[in-house]
């Protein structure tokens, strides 16, 4: 690492201004005459979406990043402000790259679980005949952070929380959960099934948005102890600000394999905790002779901050009669692995100075996760006020979040962590989070 970093030059300039790139390219030639090679070039755009077209003119003007074998271009999201926005830029970017330069980056795809969720689905011949509409009842997706917009006002009010995490890392989550088996591991095959499971995202009308979404802003409160400021008295942002940092959906993916199995998705800004875990709920087991409630299975993948799988299955508890439990079959990371975990920013740039796009969207990708919040976006922007809810900074959400899951569960999925320690919700509670909310 020292050695890497040992190696940097920084070359400052205004990304805006013509001089910058040549300037860039003296370096780069000075570097290349030293090193006596043509060495692989990367550009990492992590601009908003407005400067990308001058950027990548520039670039080419100065035939920056002119070799398609060996100058690749990282476009980092924001991808586009909406669908209309983003179709511009791919056609910008393309009349200038070729597709096979082009990277649009977003860092879930690069967490060590997520990548974890292929092998898992795919590897392994037990789950996958059960992974579809006959043994699933629902899957909850979940990004809680703690965070709040803190220093990012002037950026999040004008993004908010669909654009910044629902459009592109949460629906990256659901490709990889719902997607059928790609032909081969390769970039080509997985984009394919990807884009497959975004066209297939049942379209919100402009009424069923206020049904099945709901968007909330937190305000003041406390997280673990420590005062938080409600999002209207965040710097930058707007007094009247409607931009929300809370968002819960539920959708349905139109094919055989999902008909009728809804996909709650949910992320927010200043919950309790950080905790991203996608929960795949089994149906009831059809053989009702033991006299317990019994808990449905539950597959658990942990994705941050613990990395973990978990299955939820039912148990005998020792004794001298038929008492049931729900029990879990954990495989942990830090218990199987002594491999230290890269960071997923770590892991995608090198793929991307290695040529390989497999972790990395297509433009048609984009495109059709702008189409599944497209609905949303100009629903709220027609009505900006409208079922536009509050939840206090420390809690878990607004109560109509709950309401949506029904009549399939009560309440989001959560294990329940203190000061770092995990401590497993208790068997009540367990069992009082799944109980049909009908
Ligand atoms: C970024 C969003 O893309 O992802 C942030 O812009 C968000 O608002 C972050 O906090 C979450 O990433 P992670 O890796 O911390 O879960």
């Amino acid at each position: 690492m020292g050695e890497f970093c040992g190696a940097g030059q920084l070359c400052p300039g205004d990304f805006m201004n013509k001089e910058t790139y040549t300037t860039l390219k003296d370096r780069i030639k000075d570097f290349e005459e030293r090193e006596q090679q043509r060495g692989v070039r990367m550009f990492y755009l992590a601009v908003a979406p407005r400067f990308i077209e001058a950027i990548a003119d520039a670039l080419c003007n100065q035939k920056l990043c002119n070799r398609d074998a060996l100058d690749r271009i990282v476009v980092e999201k924001p991808f586009g402000t909406d669908l209309e926005s983003a179709r511009k830029l791919n056609h910008y970017i393309n009349k200038r790259f070729k597709a096979k330069q082009i990277y649009h980056i977003d860092h879930y795809l690069g967490k060590e679980m997520v990548q974890n969720i292929m092998a898992f689905r795919f590897a392994n011949y037990v789950f996958e005949p059960l992974w579809n509409n006959k043994y699933i009842d629902h899957i909850q997706i979940s990004v809680a952070e703690e965070v709040s917009v803190g220093s990012r006002g002037g950026y999040y009010d004008s993004s908010g929380a669909l654009r910044d995490m629902i459009q592109n890392h949460l629906l990256q989550l659901l490709c990889i959960v719902a997607m059928d088996c790609p032909k081969a591991y390769e970039a080509e095959a997985i984009r394919d099934a990807k884009v497959k499971v975004l066209k297939n995202v049942r379209p919100f009308t402009p009424q069923g948005v206020f049904k099945d979404v709901v968007r909330a802003q937190y305000t003041a409160g406390e997280i673990h102890g420590k005062p938080q400021v409600g999002y209207k008295e965040e710097g930058q942002v707007a007094a009247d600000s409607s931009t929300e940092t809370f968002v819960a959906a539920r959708m349905f993916i139109d094919t055989e394999r999902w008909k009728g199995v809804p996909f709650y998705l949910r992320t927010g800004k200043c919950m309790p905790r950080q905790s991203s875990v996608i929960m795949i709920q089994f149906k009831e087991s059809p053989h009702k002779i033991f006299k317990d409630d019994l808990m449905p299975n539950q597959l658990i993948i942990s994705i941050q901050p613990e990395l973990e799988i978990g299955l939820m299955f039912e148990g005998k508890v020792p004794g001298l009669h038929m008492k049931l439990e729900s029990v879990e079959m954990d495989f942990m990371y830090k218990d199987n692995f002594k491999e230290s975990l890269p960071e997923a920013y770590e892991a995608l740039l090198l793929d991307v100075l290695e040529g390989d796009a497999t972790q990395f969207m297509r433009d048609d990708q984009i495109e059709a996760a702008w189409k599944v919040v497209m609905p949303m976006l100009n629903a709220w922007k027609k009505s900006p006020k409208k079922g536009l809810l509050t939840y206090e900074a420390g809690t878990w959400g607004p109560k109509a979040a709950n309401a949506l899951l029904k009549p399939f569960a009560k309440d989001w999925f959560r294990l329940s962590h203190e000061n770092g320690v995990e401590q497993k919700l208790s068997e009540p509670e367990k069992k009082a989070q799944l109980v049909a909310a009908t």
